[in-house]
């Protein structure tokens, strides 16, 4: 099958022992299987020139709503349970195949353009299969699953879910997708949180998760009334609940964990839970700073996710890190969340939090060909002279700099054009599916 060489790069390994070099990367089929300088290959179907181009692991994001991608712009400046009952639950609600299809289609196209290989996603409670499907067809590496939701108040009809409904739902998608094209596609189990969510529910999705061997992914500790919500109907934290279910293990990844206590911190490091870290949404849904300096300290696991497109509003990596970085200085000083530091955040990190360090995450012989190629010739990225390359990219770098997005061993962007996806079908259906389905919500006069 297909054999690809990439010469003359600047590669960033982000190895256990941090190499950069430069030289070239050979890859075959899904494998990098080379990695060195002057690399010959008799039989190639494809030579990348990236002289004056950098090489680096494929992002991986480990919070992303792809089924929330059509509501970009639907729900600005509103706080977590606002924007949740006025918007977000009542849009879900109103998606249709096509949307659910079309909304996950446009946010990988925007995740490839901005060189992210791999998500961790969370759809809502209908039509998940639709999104597979555009994850399958996309080639993006990604754990998914349908939301699920067996309480709350104000939750929409179509949104409410019986406990046995959910859990065989969630099954039935998991037979189908989990390990799909060789274990690309993975199922995650997604308990929206512990708000909408009976404790038989959960109390079965950890069974399931252990039984199955399946990831567990959900939203915790992300807002303070979501935390007195939990606190009143429990008598516990967020994370003492998941806990006492027995979900918290190393297959458990916690979007936000904002406001932790110092008990719920001991379990998040004893468990081996893994954190993925929001920053663009935790501000702009005001939720607060997560302590990520501090969960770091402990050697907890963090990674870096946008979230779903109305909470952002965009989905790139760049942002993420740069905010990540930023956020945390007037606290702690200049020196928190260095470059290199918020950069493993965003590669290996990422790949620890999925269970796959020994596949992703990170520039090696025998891991999976899941790169992003920049281009960092430009004026915000001058002068080059003498400044250390993560640095140039967590500080400096934009989207727009990727020039080639790789997954798998498959190019999926190469020189800024989507090989997967057609950009000018997908904005052209995603107007239309958007507004077919706000003819659905005719009472949502708040809606704009
Ligand atoms: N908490 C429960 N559901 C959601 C969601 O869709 N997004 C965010 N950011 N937090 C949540
Ligand atoms: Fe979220």
């Amino acid at each position: 099958m297909a054999k690809i060489l990439i010469k003359n790069a600047e590669i960033i390994t982000m190895n256990p022992q941090d190499e950069q070099f430069k030289g070239d990367i050979l890859i075959e089929n899904d494998k990098i299987i080379a990695i060195g300088s002057d690399l010959y290959e008799p039989k190639l179907d494809k030579i990348i020139d990236a002289t004056n181009r950098v090489v680096i692991p494929g992002f991986i994001q480990t919070h992303i709503h792809l089924c929330q991608t059509l509501f970009r712009g639907k729900g600005d400046d509103l706080e977590l349970m606002d924007w949740l009952k006025r918007r977000i639950w009542p849009l879900e609600a109103a998606h249709d195949e096509e949307s659910i299809y079309y909304s996950a289609l446009l946010g990988i196209g925007e995740l490839i353009q901005s060189g992210t290989t791999s998500i961790v996603d969370m759809e809502t409670v209908h039509h998940t299969d639709y999104a597979f499907q555009a994850i399958a067809s996309s080639g993006i590496r990604a754990l998914s699953g349908k939301v699920m939701m067996d309480k709350g108040n104000e939750v929409p009809k179509p949104l409410q879910e019986t406990t046995y409904g959910s859990i065989m739902k969630s099954v039935n998608l998991m037979e189908k997708w989990d390990m799909f094209d060789g274990g690309r596609i993975k199922y995650a189990f997604s308990p929206r949180f512990v708000v909408s969510c009976t404790e038989e529910l959960l109390r079965e999705v950890s069974s399931l998760s252990e039984k199955y061997n399946v990831f567990v992914h959900t939203h915790a500790s992300e807002n303070k009334g979501e935390i007195s919500i939990v606190e009143q109907e429990t008598g516990m934290r967020n994370v003492v609940y998941l806990d006492h279910l027995g979900l918290a293990n190393e297959r458990l990844i916690l979007a936000h964990c904002v406001w932790l206590d110092e008990e719920e911190k001991r379990i998040i490091k004893e468990k081996k839970v893994h954190v993925s870290h929001c920053p663009g949404s935790n501000l702009k849904l005001a939720s607060g700073i997560a302590e990520i300096p501090s969960l770091l300290d402990d050697q907890i696991c963090v990674s870096l996710g946008a979230d779903g497109a109305p909470c952002n509003n965009n989905l790139d990596m760049f942002n993420e890190m740069r905010l990540a970085a930023l956020i945390q200085k007037p606290e702690h000083g200049p020196t928190a969340m260095d470059a290199k530091t918020v950069f493993k955040m965003a590669t290996i990190g990422g790949a620890k939090a999925i269970g796959m360090a020994n596949e992703v995450g990170s520039i090696e012989v025998g891991k999976k060909a899941d790169l992003a190629i920049l281009n960092l010739n430009d004026l915000h990225m001058y002068p080059s002279y003498d400044v250390d390359t993560i640095s140039r990219i967590v500080y400096s770098a934009t989207r727009a700099d990727v020039e080639t997005t790789i997954v798998n061993g498959k190019v999926l962007m190469e020189n800024r054009i989507l090989k997967t996806i057609d950009k000018n079908t997908i904005m052209y259906e995603a107007n239309i599916a958007i507004k077919r389905l706000l003819t659905r919500i005719p009472k949502l006069t708040s809606i704009s």
